[in-house]
């Protein structure tokens, strides 16, 4: 039993744990009204409480409706995420899933849980610090995109984790096309693109040992872009970022997250049957095409396209490297970094 030491904290997550359970509630049972007696009766709090933490969650962006003799429900233009909504669309056995409303990053979040058995995710609504690749940040504002780690502890070799930032590629590839009317395609290695626009991301860390250098774990940490933030993306970001959808519709992005774990869960499982290769090499669109091929120094020292060498891309291989011929016809197989498409 867990005994509360600090009275006014305990009642501080007390309400925040009613709110989320009304949002989950509300989200299980879209389309119809729920009582405020049904709510109450479900969460064994009185009415008033009920009513109290409606209108906390309306004061903070909530869109619920309220209709007298019917009680609450989610308005048709509230898309928000919670464990509730996504498990109503969830198949991946041994996932667990916490949301959290906003954390530096979900990459760090799981860090400090890396203890914990594989199959752990954390989501959250906003990031403050979300990473990109190669050092570079991940803009995550509230309510606009799904920003989520799995906590993975794969027995596969060290040369192997680029396959799972491919299965996480190939798996937004399928939950956007499995909920949307969208076309996703995937840039090498971790990009996915929807009308030229990138709208996600994907950022593998993992941490070895340093007695035989194998795998402890691995940390997957996805962000997509579902809808547009409200001031549009920022300068910098303009011309490359895009989003899904221009208006928030219904449950998307619980349906999207389960879907990506739906598809991931399945590829990890069957990780040595290497079937998402293919899938994955079908659906990458810089095979044939002019690159700049920029190595890592020149990213993180900030002196991109400086020292880009202008390649063709060949192929992607069974190790999903990128098989490029430089201009003087030597091929190398690259494992990561960075290319460009030259126009
Ligand atoms: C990239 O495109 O450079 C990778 C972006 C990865 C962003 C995701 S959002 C969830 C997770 N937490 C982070 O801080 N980053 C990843």
């Amino acid at each position: 039993m867990i005994r509360c030491v600090n009275k006014s904290k305990c009642e501080k997550e007390e309400k925040v744990a009613v709110k989320d359970n009304i949002i989950e509630y509300l989200e299980l049972n879209r389309g119809s009204y729920i009582s405020g007696e049904q709510l109450a009766t479900k969460l064994s709090i009185s009415r008033t409480a009920i009513w109290k933490a409606i209108k906390r969650l309306q004061e903070e962006g909530y869109n619920i409706e309220a209709a007298t003799n019917k009680g609450y429900r989610l308005a048709e233009n509230t898309d928000v995420l919670s464990v509730g909504g996504v498990e109503k669309y969830l198949k991946a056995k041994g996932v667990r899933l916490e949301i959290l409303k906003s954390v530096d990053s979900t990459n760090e979040a799981i860090k400090l849980r890396v203890n914990e058995d594989e199959g752990l995710v954390v989501a959250a609504l906003e990031q403050t610090a979300g990473k990109g690749r190669l050092g570079r940040s991940f803009y995550s504002p509230n309510d606009t995109g799904i920003y989520f780690s799995i906590l993975l502890k794969p027995d596969i070799a060290t040369e192997d984790i680029t396959l799972l930032t491919a299965i996480a590629a190939l798996s937004v590839c399928e939950a956007i096309e499995k909920c949307t009317d969208k076309q996703p395609s995937i840039k090498w290695v971790n990009d996915v693109f929807v009308d030229g626009k990138k709208v996600s991301g994907t950022l593998t860390q993992a941490s070895f040992s340093i007695e035989d250098f194998g795998v402890e774990y691995v940390i997957v940490g996805i962000g997509i872009n579902v809808y547009s933030p409200e001031n549009g993306f920022l300068e910098d970001l303009k011309d490359i970022a895009g989003a899904l959808c221009e208006h928030k519709n219904g449950n998307l992005k619980n349906r999207i997250l389960a879907e990506i774990l739906n598809s991931f869960f399945c590829y990890y499982r069957n990780f040595d049957s290497r079937e998402y290769i293919q899938k994955y090499r079908d659906r990458s669109f810089l095979i044939g095409k002019n690159i700049n091929v920029i190595s890592t120094k020149n990213i993180s020292s900030h002196t991109e396209n400086t020292n880009a060498k202008p390649a063709v891309a060949i192929a992607i291989d069974d190790s999903c490297r990128l098989v490029v011929r430089y201009e003087d016809g030597k091929e190398e197989a690259l494992s990561t970094g960075e290319v460009s498409i030259r126009i």
